[in-house]
C-alpha cells in the first residue's frame, strides 16, 4: 500500500466507524426533543411549583399557562421565596449557560436543585428547548423576602426539618 492508499483506508475506517456511531443514536428531531422536554417538565414536577394552580387543579392547567411563575410564596425558615416565571427566566439563558446553571445552581428553598444536578445534559438540552418554546410571556415574580421581614399574603407556610 502506498502513501495515500494508506491515507485513503484511514479515512474509510474512520467514516465507518462515524457512520456506526450515528446508526446506534440517530440525531433526535426539533419534535422528539420538545415531547422529551415537555415530559421531563411533566415528570420534574416544575409545573407544581412554577404554575400558579396547578396542584389545586390537580394538574387541569393548559399549557400555554405553564411556568409563568407562582405569586403565592413558599414561606419557612429560610424566608420567603417564590417559584419564578421560567418563561421569562430560562430564556434569558443559553442553551449552553443553561446546562452549565441547572448542573451547578442552588436556588433556596423549596426548589429541589439536587434533582435537576442528576438530569443528564440531553434531557436538560431538551427541557430548555421545550420551555423556550412556550414563548416569553407573564410577569416576574415578588422578590425574595428574608427570614426577619414579614412577606405580604399570599403565601404559604413550609416546616422544613433540616
Ligand atoms: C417544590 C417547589 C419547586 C419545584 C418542584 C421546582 N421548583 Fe424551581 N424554584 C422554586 C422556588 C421557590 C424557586 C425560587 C428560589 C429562590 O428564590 O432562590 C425556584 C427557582 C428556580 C430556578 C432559579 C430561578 C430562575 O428561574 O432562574 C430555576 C431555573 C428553576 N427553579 C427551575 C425549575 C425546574 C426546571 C423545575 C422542574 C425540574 C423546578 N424548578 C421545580 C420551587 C420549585
Amino acid at each position: 500500500m502506498n502513501k495515500s492508499n494508506a491515507w485513503i483506508a484511514a479515512a474509510l475506517v474512520l467514516a465507518s466507524a462515524g457512520a456506526a456511531a450515528q446508526a446506534g443514536s440517530p440525531p433526535a428531531s426539533t419534535g422528539d426533543l420538545l415531547a422529551r422536554g415537555r415530559y421531563m417538565v411533566l415528570t420534574g414536577h416544575c409545573n407544581n411549583c412554577h404554575t400558579a394552580g396547578y396542584i389545586g387543579k390537580q394538574g387541569d392547567v393548559p399549557e400555554q399557562e405553564w411556568l409563568l411563575g407562582n405569586p403565592v410564596g413558599f414561606r419557612s425558615d429560610f424566608g420567603t421565596a417564590y417559584a419564578s416565571n421560567l418563561r421569562l427566566t430560562v430564556r434569558s439563558f443559553s442553551e449552553e449557560q443553561w446546562v452549565t446553571y441547572a448542573k451547578g445552581a442552588k436556588p433556596r428553598p423549596p426548589m429541589p436543585w439536587w434533582s435537576v444536578h442528576e438530569t443528564s445534559e440531553s434531557d436538560l438540552r431538551a427541557m430548555y428547548k421545550f420551555i423556550v418554546s412556550l414563548g416569553a410571556a407573564g410577569q416576574a415574580v415578588p422578590a425574595f423576602v428574608p427570614a426577619d421581614k414579614e412577606p405580604l399574603p399570599p403565601y404559604e407556610v413550609r416546616r422544613l426539618v433540616r
